[in-house]
C-alpha cells in the first residue's frame, strides 16, 4: 500500500499546479499581460488578475477586453495575433528561469514526496509548461504531467486533475491538488480532491487548506491538512 492509511483515508498523490505553485510564472503571465493591455489601452490591477489566474490564453485575453469594454473590437485573426505577442513576451521571460527561480520549499517537498513514495502530478492549463519545467531541472520528478495540449476542457472544469489521477492509477479522492487560482481550486474541488491554495485567502476561499506562501507548503503541514479533514 503506498502512502499513509489512517482510518481508511489515504494520500497516494499530490498534483500541482505549475504557474505560481512551483515557480512564479503567474507574475510573468501578469506582467505580459498588463504590456499588452496597456497597449491596447485597457488597464487592469492585481484583483483583476486573479481572474486570469488557471485560464487559457485566448480565455484571458477574451476576459482583457470584455474588461475594456472592446470584445466585438476584433476579428478572430487579430485576436490569434494579440495572444501571439502576449506569448511572445512570455517566453522572452521564461527564456531566463533557471532552477534558482522554483519557489521556496517546493524543491523539499518534492524530495520529500518522492521520498515517501507518493506520486507526483502536473496539471498545467499553459501551452509553455514543458519548457518551464526543464528550465527549473524538476522534469524526473513527475510521474505524470498533462498539460493544455492533453484536455479539451479549461480549468475549472475538472478534466485536468481527473487525466493527470487517471494517468497515474489513483483514486481522486485519495490526491491533493495545489493551486494557487481560484478556477484551479474549483477544478480541484469538482474532481473530489482536497484542494490546497497557495496566496491570497479570500480568493482562494473554496479551497480545503490555505497557505499564504510556499514556504509553508511542508510535507507534514499538507500531510496533517489532508488526514484532519
Ligand atoms: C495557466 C496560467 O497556468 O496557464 C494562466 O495560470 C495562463 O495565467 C495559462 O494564461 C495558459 O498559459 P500559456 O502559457 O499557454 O499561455
Ligand atoms: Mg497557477
Amino acid at each position: 500500500m503506498k502512502g499513509f492509511d489512517i482510518m481508511n483515508k489515504q494520500l497516494n498523490a499530490v498534483i500541482f499546479d505549475l504557474d505560481g505553485v512551483i515557480t512564479d510564472t503567474a507574475e510573468y503571465h501578469f506582467i505580459a499581460w498588463k504590456q499588452l493591455a496597456e497597449q491596447l489601452g485597457i488597464t487592469f490591477d492585481r484583483a483583476f488578475n486573479e481572474q486570469l489566474k488557471g485560464v487559457s490564453r485566448m480565455e484571458s485575453l477574451e476576459r482583457i477586453l470584455a474588461l475594456g469594454g472592446q470584445t466585438d473590437r476584433y476579428t478572430m485573426a487579430e485576436k490569434e495575433a494579440l495572444a501571439h505577442q502576449k506569448n511572445e513576451h512570455y517566453k522572452q521571460l521564461i527564456a531566463r528561469m533557471t532552477p534558482d527561480d522554483l519557489l521556496p520549499g517546493m524543491l523539499d517537498l518534492l524530495r520529500e514526496l518522492k521520498r515517501q513514495n507518493i506520486k507526483i502530478g502536473l496539471a498545467s492549463a499553459s501551452k509553455n509548461a514543458f519548457t518551464v519545467i526543464e528550465r527549473l531541472g524538476i522534469r524526473e520528478y513527475f510521474d505524470t504531467i498533462v498539460d493544455a495540449a492533453k484536455v479539451q476542457n479549461s480549468k475549472p472544469h475538472p478534466e485536468i486533475f481527473l487525466t493527470a489521477a487517471e494517468q497515474l492509477r489513483v483514486d481522486p479522492s485519495t490526491c491533493i491538488g495545489v493551486e494557487d487560482a481560484q478556477a484551479g481550486v474549483a477544478a480541484i474541488k469538482a474532481a473530489n480532491m482536497f484542494a490546497i491554495g497557495v496566496g491570497d485567502k479570500e480568493a482562494l476561499k473554496e479551497a480545503d487548506y490555505i497557505v499564504e506562501t510556499t514556504a509553508d507548503l511542508t510535507y507534514d503541514a499538507i500531510v496533517r491538512a489532508f488526514y484532519r479533514e
